[in-house]
């Protein structure tokens, strides 16, 4: 089933983000996130892990999601549209510096050290990144599109 489907696994880089919309509980369309966890270990591509003992869900270590905005000022967005900034596994706003680990969340460094991201749950099936999360329902790939600046660039296409 492609229901929840937001890209493929191979699609989201080991030094950048992936960006999508959602929709919350409350009906309002958001913008998250996919970001790599563990480049080193997905070269491989779909399936690299090795599963025998059962511990690790294999593909879904390695990637993560979380609403894209930053937590010193929760309108400001880390992923701009072309995805989010990184420095050695930390995603960067690029705001006022502030740094988050890509696999917990958590600001190591910034005006808002010690605050999490906020994390939506995501599962691989195939080489596919999937949101099952039960609080938000995928809208689409990309970022919200500002209509004011829609519609301008549509009335500025006239040759
Ligand atoms: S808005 Fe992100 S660090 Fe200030």
């Amino acid at each position: 089933m492609d229901a929840g489907r937001i890209t493929a696994l191979s699609e989201v880089p080991d030094d950048s983000t992936v960006c999508f919309r959602v929709t919350d509980d409350a009906g309002e369309v958001r913008e998250a996130i996919l970001v790599r966890t563990d480049p080193a270990a997905t070269d491989g591509g779909e399936s690299t892990a090795e599963t025998d003992g059962g511990e690790r869900p294999a593909e879904t270590d390695h990637v993560a999601c979380w609403l894209n905005y930053c937590q010193h000022l929760t309108h400001i967005k880390l992923d701009k549209g072309s995805g989010a900034p990184m420095r050695d596994g930390e995603l960067v706003c690029a705001n006022h510096g502030a740094y988050f680990e890509a696999d917990s969340g958590e600001c190591t460094f910034g005006p808002c050290e010690g605050a999490y991201l906020t994390e939506l749950e995501v599962s691989v099936a195939d080489g596919d990144v999937y949101l099952t999360d039960g609080s938000y329902e995928f809208v689409g790939t990309g970022p919200i599109e500002d209509d004011d600046f829609d519609r301008t660039s549509t009335s500025n296409v006239e040759f």
